[in-house]
């Protein structure tokens, strides 16, 4: 009421206060994702996302993993921001021509659901959340869990190859190593790094992740990984030859194409593909995990953890409000004079709030 009261008395002192109020950013408290982000602005965009995605699962059925994992790298260096989805510049190499994301497929699968969200609603869900929403349907459409995803992430503009191996568990790592960058950078559990290890029931590996632990293990010649079952090391030779670096194989072979507790099962039994799934058996906490659901009758449990985990993973680093921008094509930042830049809607939000000053101003001066 004073402030009410003031502004009447002195409306220049309003219009500057406004003003300024118009240049700082929002409280963080506002910075959240949410359910339903896009209920009155795109209402159908989840659903547009699902009838996608189930058409390009249907067709393709091994992109449903390759999403899921696209989502969890683009989410671990510098958050869920479609930062993997930028192509290098001239002056600046990528997050996706870095070298740990040599494998990294499925880019094709979000620019073919973006065009059809920007076509039912143009310019109005990001790159970040078609990310999110088609690996969450990657694991519904494996007959994994069906999992309410917050939306509301807008796209960020850094893309740095650089960081990857910062923010990765590099080729070897230790699980002490796994669960400390886990805790470290984002705030996420032992627990959270065997649940969402088990992301590894669905989709693929390549021979030459593979293959270390195959052939000349440890520098000598012909032995393998003592950790990896000796019939699973046969098996795997047969799909992997000597030098072969390309050939994709099952994470888990019993069931390649469902999203189910299988995983922790052959892991338990040293048939986790990875060596950093053969290593949750290393740390207690991961491997009474592994122990807990390769026991349980059902899968239940893991799809109730593992739906906790995601959301966990999918917040990481949103960027929401006027941070960020609305991409137009996900492969590259919007041009400084787009609608939907970060300048843009920047300067957006300087007019509007300067209009709305001026507009109370006018006000107060006629009253
Ligand atoms: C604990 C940390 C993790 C490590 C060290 C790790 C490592 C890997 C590696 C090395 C591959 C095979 C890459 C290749 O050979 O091309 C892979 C594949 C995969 N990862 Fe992970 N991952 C981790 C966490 C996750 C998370 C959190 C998810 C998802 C929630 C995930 C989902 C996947 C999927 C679905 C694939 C198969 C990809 C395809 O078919 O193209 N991973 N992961």
């Amino acid at each position: 009421m004073a402030a009410a009261a003031a502004a009447a008395r002195s409306p220049l002192l309003f219009l500057m206060v406004m003003l300024i109020a118009a240049m700082m950013p929002p409280p963080a408290a506002e910075a959240h994702v949410q359910i339903g982000a896009y209920n009155k602005t795109c209402p159908q965009a989840e659903e547009v996302v699902l009838k996608e995605m189930t058409a390009i699962v249907a067709k393709s059925p091994e992109l449903a993993g390759a999403v899921l994992r696209l989502f969890s790298v683009d989410c671990f260096v510098g958050g869920c921001e479609a930062s993997i989805l930028l192509d290098s510049t001239a002056n600046n190499t990528a997050e996706k021509d870095a070298p740990l994301n040599r494998g990294v497929r499925g880019y094709e699968v979000v620019d073919a659901i973006k065009a059809k969200l920007d076509a039912a609603c143009p310019g109005v869900v990001s790159c970040a959340d078609t990310l999110a929403l088609a690996a969450r349907d990657s694991i519904r459409l494996t007959k994994g869990p069906f999992i309410p995803l917050p939306t509301g992430r807008r796209d960020g503009n850094r893309s740095v190859a650089a960081d990857v191996a910062l923010n990765s568990p590099p080729p070897g790592a230790t699980i002490a190593d796994i669960i400390a960058l886990f805790a470290n950078k984002f705030n996420l559990t032992a627990k959270d790094v065997a649940v969402l290890s088990g992301a590894h029931t669905i989709g693929k590996a390549r021979c030459s992740t593979v293959s270390p632990r195959l052939y000349n293990f440890g520098g000598q010649n012909g032995s393998s990984d003592p950790t990896l079952d000796a019939n699973y090391t046969d098996i795997l030779r047969g799909q992997c030859k000597p030098g072969d670096i390309a050939t994709l194989v099952d994470l888990d072979p019993t069931t390649p194409a469902v999203f189910d507790a299988d995983y922790y099962t052959l892991v338990a039994g040293k048939r986790g593909l990875l060596s950093t799934d053969a290593a949750l058996l290393l740390d207690p906490t991961t491997s009474a995990y592994v122990a807990g659901q390769a026991n349980a009758t059902s899968s239940d449990q893991f799809f109730a953890d593992f739906a906790t985990s995601f959301v966990a993973m999918s917040k990481l680093g949103a960027l929401t409000h006027h941070k960020g921008e609305i991409r137009q094509v996900c492969s590259k930042v919007n041009p400084p004079s787009s609608p939907s830049s970060n300048a843009a809607a920047r300067s957006y939000h300087l007019t509007a709030t300067a209009g709305l000053a001026i507009a109370t101003l006018a006000v107060a001066l006629v009253l």
